[in-house]
């Protein structure tokens, strides 16, 4: 796709690491300029694992690919960081062609009835109400300038299956394939074209501490939680970033302008059985 994104202007959010920055990087490849976000040193509280860091690594490997890159600390949880960081979009590139909507939380492993109000409100907070923000900020946009767009969701498997544990993550999931679905139709007219993408399990951060806490609560190695959390894959292998970046890329071509409203599952066959 070298250079089949030139004169486009993208922006990703929680792009620190994992998905998010492979899919920036992919973008950059590409030929767009890039805007990346990530929480920066804002807790989210009910999250037990690290998240974010720094984001100079990615920016310099987006710069690395002759783009431009801005990078800038922001809680989609926040309307005025959200509209912030758009608005520094704009100003810096003039424009907004393509929004990811990757920034998210996994928190689980108890059973919907047990979970507390702070575990749910976080979790559909950041996941979906957190894209529904962004969208909100950088649609107008979009629309204003008559030239179409790409916005492309990073929802989940357990947007289309119940994962018991995760009730949670699911619902909020589930929320973004809802969002995807309505705003296609909303958006066709305009050639913006609304799609999410579907992973499995994709070897990040955050499944690393999915994995460690399946390994502690059942007394069994990490090595094992990994196999078992492989079960619903039919091809027993976890997912990369840069197979997950890949697929965006698709949604984000010329070769994808007749497709909206879909869900790319990147599943390893986890949603066809
Ligand atoms: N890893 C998987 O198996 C998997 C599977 C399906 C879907 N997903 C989804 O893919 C997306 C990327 O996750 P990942 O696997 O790369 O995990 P990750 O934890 O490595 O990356 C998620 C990023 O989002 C950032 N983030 C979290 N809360 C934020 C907030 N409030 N504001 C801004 N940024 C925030 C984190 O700091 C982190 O950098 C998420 O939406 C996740 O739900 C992951």
């Amino acid at each position: 796709m070298a250079g089949s994104l030139a004169g486009k202007a993208a922006l990703v959010t929680g792009a620190a690491r994992g998905q998010g920055r492979a899919i920036a990087l992919a973008l950059a490849e590409a030929g767009a300029d890039v805007a990346i976000c990530d929480v920066g040193a804002a807790a989210v509280e009910t999250v037990g694992y690290a998240l974010g860091g720094p984001l100079g690594e990615v920016a310099e490997s987006i710069e690395a690919y002759g783009r431009r890159a801005l990078a800038m600390a922001c809680d989609v949880r926040s309307a005025e960081q959200v509209d912030a960081f758009v608005a520094a979009t704009l100003e810096a590139f003039g424009r907004v062609d393509i929004v990811i909507n990757n920034a998210g939380i996994l928190t689980g492993g108890v059973p919907a009835h047990e979970l507390d109000e702070s575990m749910w409100t976080t979790m559909i907070d950041v996941n979906l109400t957190g894209a529904w923000r962004v969208i909100r900020a950088a649609v107008p946009h979009m629309i204003a300038r008559g030239q179409g767009g790409r916005i492309v969701n990073i929802a989940s498997v357990a947007g289309h299956v119940g994962t018991p544990g995760y009730a949670h993550y699911c619902a909020s999931k589930h929320g973004v394939m809802g969002l995807t679905r309505a705003m296609a139709g909303e958006l066709a007219p305009q050639g913006i074209t609304v799609n999410a993408l579907c992973p499995g399990l994709v070897d990040t951060p955050m499944v690393a501490a999915a994995t460690d806490d399946v390994a502690a609560a059942r007394g069994i190695s990490v090595e094992e939680a990994y196999e078992l959390q492989l079960t619903p894959h039919l091809i027993k292998e976890k997912i990369t970033s840069e197979q997950s970046a890949a697929a965006v890329m698709y949604l984000v071509s010329e070769a994808a302008r007749v497709v909206t409203g879909s869900a790319l599952m990147i599943d390893a066959g986890w949603s066809a059985t």
